[in-house]
């Protein structure tokens, strides 16, 4: 029983990325504003203010970054396509400029045998869609992202094998719908679940047309999934969790899968007023977009209890940096969440749980009997150069050896999860957070305030990550 299986010689040893967060030149090359650029511009809303204008400069230095992750020995690496660079507007005619960006770039992977996976959106949305109909908010949204997403499968389809749709749909709803800390910072319960079933669409539409477009590829979402535990065993705490697995994973898990949404939620959601819109044309355009893996972002699992009728709503998310500042959040007569004695917590409260991904892959597995794709999974630190130019993250090597032997175990439970992408490969610009919460096997010198020289330095993750690569695994 202890014996564990030996990772496939296919297995993909990734690292990703997503083009706001690392390329910088927001305004080049005929690039459009997306609402990012916009959001940031707003007091307040990033930590110091941090914009991605330049972020790690990656536009300029794709070269010098992909040659790193050659001298590594990447078999696959994840990014995402800036919307924006293709079409400015959203729509229309594509800019050249934008598509010959990509292009070189994954040829070059290709020239190193590295295995790119293409994310079509990562949260770049243009500004031009959100100005001319609300974005996500219309339907309108479902062709636009179609026709973008073809122009991606007709332009690189043919070297390109793995395509991600929708990278955390639950993630930029919840905060941009619910939470009002993404953009556009709205709090509209009704709206989200709308946002939601157009974009589920959109993901769906995408993926049906990649079937005829790109016959031999590879298609999924990378769900940020958080498996939910009970925080004891009273009953009222199991349907709690129950509650809360099937509200906020299930809700979009379903959905892809199976293109059908979990008959409690709705009928819950129905009663509260705030189920989606949605058409009989929908319902089929959802069964006939169905992924090939199910990509999943893992950072950690929630635990839940029982919320009264009058309790618990929504709380603050720590963003600072500072341990213990997040509160509890919940629906009222559904769950809320509780702090997991059991787990230690990363400087922003995020739970360190590799055990909470062995069991997230074997839910999915036997709840979808589909592959796994581990689109993200890595770990936030303060990193500090010493003196000689070295980072000692000991701290990141522990982080992704847990997870990494987390996943070898499930491998052995007989789960198919075809590769590892951590996060993240350089440096980068941390959404809410700026540059001081690191996740790269590469340091850049690159910080809120003032100008920096923006120098790649390789941690001492990097060498280590080189050699489990190298070992497919057998070195951890
Ligand atoms: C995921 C996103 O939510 O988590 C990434 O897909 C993001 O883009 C990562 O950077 C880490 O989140 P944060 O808030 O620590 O930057």
């Amino acid at each position: 029983y202890n014996e564990l299986a030996a990772f496939p010689d296919t297995f993909l040893w990734g690292s990703a990325s997503a083009a706001y967060q690392i390329e910088g030149a927001w305004k080049e090359d005929g690039k459009g504003a997306s609402i990012w650029d916009t959001f940031v511009r707003i007091p307040g809303k990033t930590f110091k203010g941090t914009t991605g204008d330049v972020a790690v400069d990656h536009y300029h230095r794709w070269k010098e970054d992909v040659a790193l992750m050659a001298e590594m020995g990447l078999k696959a690496y994840r990014f995402s396509i800036a919307w924006t660079r293709l079409f400015p507007e959203g729509k229309g005619e594509v800019n050249p400029k934008g598509l010959a960006f990509y292009d070189e770039l994954i040829n070059e992977l290709l020239k190193h045998q590295i295995e790119p996976i293409v994310t079509i959106y990562h949260w770049d949305l243009p500004q031009a869609l959100q100005d001319e109909y609300g974005g996500w908010e219309s339907r309108r949204i479902i062709d636009d992202f179609t026709h973008y997403a073809e122009t991606l499968f007709k332009a690189f389809g043919d070297r390109v094998t793995y395509w991600v749709t929708l990278n955390e749909q639950n993630i930029f709803t919840g905060l941009g719908y619910r939470q009002a800390m993404h953009p556009p910072g709205r709090i509209d319960e009704k709206q989200f679940y709308q946002v939601n079933h157009y974009a589920s669409v959109a993901n769906a539409k995408a993926i049906a047309s990649f079937r005829k477009l790109v016959p031999h590829g590879k298609i999924g979402p990378s769900f940020a999934y958080g498996p939910v535990y009970p925080y004891t065993c009273k009953p009222e705490d199991i349907l709690a969790a129950e509650n809360a697995e099937e509200l906020s994973n299930h809700w979009w898990m379903d959905v892809y899968a199976w293109g059908e949404y979990p008959k409690w939620a709705w009928s819950y959601l129905e009663k509260q007023g705030v189920a989606p819109e949605v058409t009989e044309e929908d319902l089929a355009i959802l069964k006939s977009g169905i992924p090939d893996f199910m990509g999943v972002n893992y950072y950690q699992t929630s635990t839940v209890e029982k919320n009264p009728l009058d309790g618990v709503t929504s709380g603050k998310f720590n963003t600072s940096g500072k341990k213990g500042t997040s509160e509890a959040t919940g629906t009222p007569g559904v769950f809320k969440t509780a702090f997991n004695p059991h787990l230690e917590t990363t400087n922003w409260d995020w739970e360190i749980d590799p055990v909470g991904l062995r069991i997230g892959l074997r839910r999915i597995h036997n709840r979808y009997g589909l592959p796994v794709l581990i689109s993200e999974n890595g770990l936030g630190e303060f990193d500090k150069v010493d003196e000689d130019g070295r980072i000692q993250d000991t701290y990141r090597i522990d982080y992704l050896r847990s997870h990494i032997i987390a996943i070898q175990e499930a491998l052995s439970d007989g789960v198919d999860v075809i590769g590892y992408c951590t996060w993240s490969f350089t440096d980068l610009l941390s959404w809410l957070n700026g540059f001081q919460k690191r996740y790269g096997f590469v340091y850049v010198n690159q910080h809120e305030e003032g100008k920096h020289d923006l120098k790649r330095l390789k941690k001492d993750s990097f060498y280590w990550y080189q050699r489990v690569i190298q070992t497919n695994g057998d070195t951890l």
